[in-house]
């Protein structure tokens, strides 16, 4: 090459450039196609190496007008060669081997008439997206999302929410106990004392989870559900600010023609308790339980080193799944963990 010419280093790098691609079309086999790489792009005296060397070797004026050619010179090759690779694929080979029919005979290997397969999209699962709304919701009133594990000690479980060791709450035959000091969560009530243990008044979470009982499976009843569990403490609550939050949220939710009912109740942890109920249609009296709740009692606060005397403070825990069920017309709880596609692609 002419150091003085840097024109017939260009004619060189057009004549390198079809030449190559002649060799990497004429290449038949996954060998061939390395040697013409070796032979063309190798970085050892690879040619285009070779253009690349006497390049750099050139004064700086001369190099002026080189570069994009040159690099535009080894794109291509560089294009050739993976086009070469997959060419000699066996299947690629085998397809394009293949006799074409639309008749689908047995020599057709591959029907490029036939449509693609189209992706199938998912979608949330109908539970996921009520958790989503009711966070949302939630979120509008002020709460923000604490969390708490599904493997659970006595103590977050039962002890601190002032259900004592004779308690038939905690009778073995209605939870499941992975050992004797550990169960599966029976309610989300749990995440109210782990809340508590790490910060100070005031609190303002909802938690969503699941919980598990040896509850008899039928249409409203599972083993496995969701709950999810409100905890407000501050100064001067009072259930007059409970029953306000809960109606707002059941308006929210459920729309603004649902009625809620608040029925005296019994929860160790919470004193007075109430049961919430709700309705659609009074003069039919008929009334759905969505979940418990009251004023937290004291002796809970006391567990967690708060002082009753100062703060007071409202709990809920509602089940999820049956809230879902009313809103979307769902007749069997069952239907949640079936997997049939049939009813997730309805939501
Ligand atoms: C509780 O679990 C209390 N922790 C609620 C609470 C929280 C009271 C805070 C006071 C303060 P209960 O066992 O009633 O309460 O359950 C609450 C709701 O969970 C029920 O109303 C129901 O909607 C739902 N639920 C209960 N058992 C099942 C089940 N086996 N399958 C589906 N949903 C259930």
């Amino acid at each position: 090459m002419d150091a003085n010419d840097p024109k017939s280093v260009l004619i060189k790098l057009e004549a390198l450039v079809r030449e190559a691609d002649e060799a990497f079309t004429r290449a038949a086999t996954a060998d061939e196609v390395e040697k013409a790489r070796i032979y063309y792009l190798g970085l050892k005296h690879g040619r285009i190496e070779e253009i690349e060397a006497f390049f750099k070797s050139l004064p700086n004026e001369a190099k002026r007008g080189f570069g994009k050619p040159f690099n535009e010179a080894k794109l291509a090759l560089k294009n050739a060669h993976e086009a070469a690779i997959i060419r000699v694929q066996p299947e690629v080979q085998a397809a394009a081997s293949s006799s074409f029919s639309l008749t689908g005979s047995a020599s057709v290997a591959f029907d490029f008439s036939l449509p693609g397969i189209r992706p199938r999209l998912g979608r949330r699962h109908p539970l996921t997206q009520t958790a989503g709304e009711l966070i949302d919701i939630f979120g509008r009133f002020g709460f923000t999302l604490a969390t708490g594990p599904e493997v659970e000690d006595e103590w977050h479980n039962f002890e601190a929410l002032n259900i004592p060791p004779a308690h038939p709450a905690r009778d073995p035959a209605d939870n499941f106990y992975l050992d004797a000091k550990t169960l599966l969560r029976s309610q989300t009530s749990t995440v109210q004392i782990r809340v508590m243990e790490k910060q100070p008044p005031p609190v303002r979470v909802v938690a969503i989870g699941r919980v598990y009982r040896p509850d008899e499976i039928d249409d409203t009843h599972h083993c496995m559900f969701h709950q999810i569990e409100g905890l407000y403490v501050d100064k001067k609550v009072t259930l007059a600010d409970l029953k306000t939050v809960l109606r707002l949220f059941a308006a929210s939710y459920l729309g603004r023609d649902v009625h809620i009912r608040f029925r005296p109740s019994f929860f160790p942890f919470t004193e007075p308790s109430v049961e919430v109920d709700m309705s659609w249609d009074l003069r039919g009296g008929k009334w759905i339980e969505l979940g418990g709740a009251g004023m937290v009692d004291p002796n809970v606060f006391r567990a967690v080193g708060y002082d009753p005397e100062i703060y007071s403070g409202f709990a809920f825990g509602l089940g999820i799944e049956r809230m879902c069920m009313r809103r979307h017309g769902i007749k069997n709880i069952r239907m949640f963990h079936e997997n049939d596609v049939r009813f997730l692609e309805q939501f």
